[in-house]
């Protein structure tokens, strides 16, 4: 009896591996040492070129990550084109014409499959661009834990309802983050990714219209570019995040909330009189406190792990399941 369960013990765990399995186990930092060494290099070099060609891209591969990671865990279920059976995430709301560098990671993935096949999963790669695009632009570096598989299935529905709304109150944006194990303090610091990148007009027209607490000159500023009528033609205009550096990753971020500059309601949230208040002043004075808690949550945010039933494999082409 011993034995026969000895023997079924083993049987598992030799030919676990074959099989696309469900989600699960510990991510670690050494996971593709022996088994994809290049790995690494091969995103960085990658990163590198698409962030000089044009530096918002650190910033697209960055929400990338953080749109993947609510939803499900970080399981590249984002990365999944619709087909006739599954309604992917790509057209969700907060996604669609706005999640954007889909081809950089299809790029990235072609040479990792050149380099080591069938190895690394897309979710892993999305994690190590994400952290090479912050510290392309001047951000913190970290060791990214990885070992991370790809989802056979998505949700546009989940897509939907997990990811924040930039017209979200800081309550809601505690709750959203509390609902993925982050805390108010990893909430507030990655915030701080608002640093970088842009937004589309229909994303902060109610905030530079209807808000009170804003910095009067930055709102008629952001106003000469965002008409107040919706539907006009100036709904896909783009401007930075941060009015100060938006592609430099820094902690001006958090002095422009204190000058009432935040772009977006939700951003505006985090130093409106509440109890973020106190952090963002500590951010907006020590850009070394920021970048070191970014790191950190960012880590925390990137150990988000698909329900254990999820059905994953590693995914040989990003947008499609094997
Ligand atoms: C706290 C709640 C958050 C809300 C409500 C929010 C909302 C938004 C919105 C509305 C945009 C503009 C999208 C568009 O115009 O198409 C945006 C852009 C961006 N978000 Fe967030 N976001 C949040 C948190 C985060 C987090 C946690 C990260 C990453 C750690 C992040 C990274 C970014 C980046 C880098 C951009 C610019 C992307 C680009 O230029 O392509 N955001 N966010
Ligand atoms: C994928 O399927 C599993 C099992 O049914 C489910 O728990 C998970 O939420 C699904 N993924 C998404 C993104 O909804
Ligand atoms: C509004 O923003 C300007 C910079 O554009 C700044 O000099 C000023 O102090 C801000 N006003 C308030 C009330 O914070």
């Amino acid at each position: 009896m011993a034995n026969a369960v000895t023997c079924l013990l083993m049987a598992a765990v030799v030919l676990a591996p074959l099989f696309a399995g469900a989600a699960g186990g510990k991510l670690s930092t050494r996971f593709y040492d022996r088994k994809c060494p290049n790995l690494q290099s091969i995103v960085r070099l990658a990163m590198v070129e698409a962030v000089a060609a044009e530096p918002r891209m650190g910033a697209s591969i960055l929400r990338m990550f953080f749109h993947d990671c609510f939803v499900n865990g970080c399981d590249a279920s984002i990365l999944l084109d619709d087909t006739a059976d599954l309604t992917g995430e790509k057209n969700a709301g907060p996604n669609a014409n706005s999640v954007r560098g889909y081809e950089v990671i299809d790029a990235i993935k072609a040479q990792v499959e050149a380099s080591c096949s069938a190895t690394v999963s897309c979710a892993d790669i999305v994690a190590l661009a994400a952290r090479d695009g912050v510290n392309l632009l001047g951000g913190p570096t970290w060791t990214v834990q990885l070992g991370r598989r790809d989802a056979r299935n998505a949700s546009q529905s989940a897509a939907n309802s997990n990811l924040p709304s930039p017209g979200s109150s800081l309550a809601t944006l505690i709750t959203v983050f509390g609902n993925k194990g982050l805390s108010a303090r990893d909430m507030t610091a990655l915030s701080g990714a608002h640093t970088i990148g842009q937004a589309r007009c229909t994303t902060f027209r109610d905030r530079i219209y209807n808000d009170a607490n804003i910095n009067g000159s930055f709102a008629a500023l952001r106003q000469q570019t965002c008409p107040q009528a919706s539907g006009t033609g100036g709904d896909g205009t783009l401007a930075p995040i941060d009015v100060t550096s938006p592609d430099v990753f820094d902690n001006y971020y958090y002095q422009n909330l204190m000058s009432k500059q935040g772009l977006f309601h939700s951003d505006q949230e985090l130093f409106n009189g509440g109890s973020q208040d106190a952090l963002v002043r500590r951010y907006s004075g020590n850009g070394a406190m920021f970048a070191a808690d970014f790191a950190k949550a960012m880590v925390r945010m990137g150990g988000l792990m698909p329900s254990a039933d999820t059905p994953t494999e590693v995914r040989l082409d990003c947008k499609k399941v094997n």
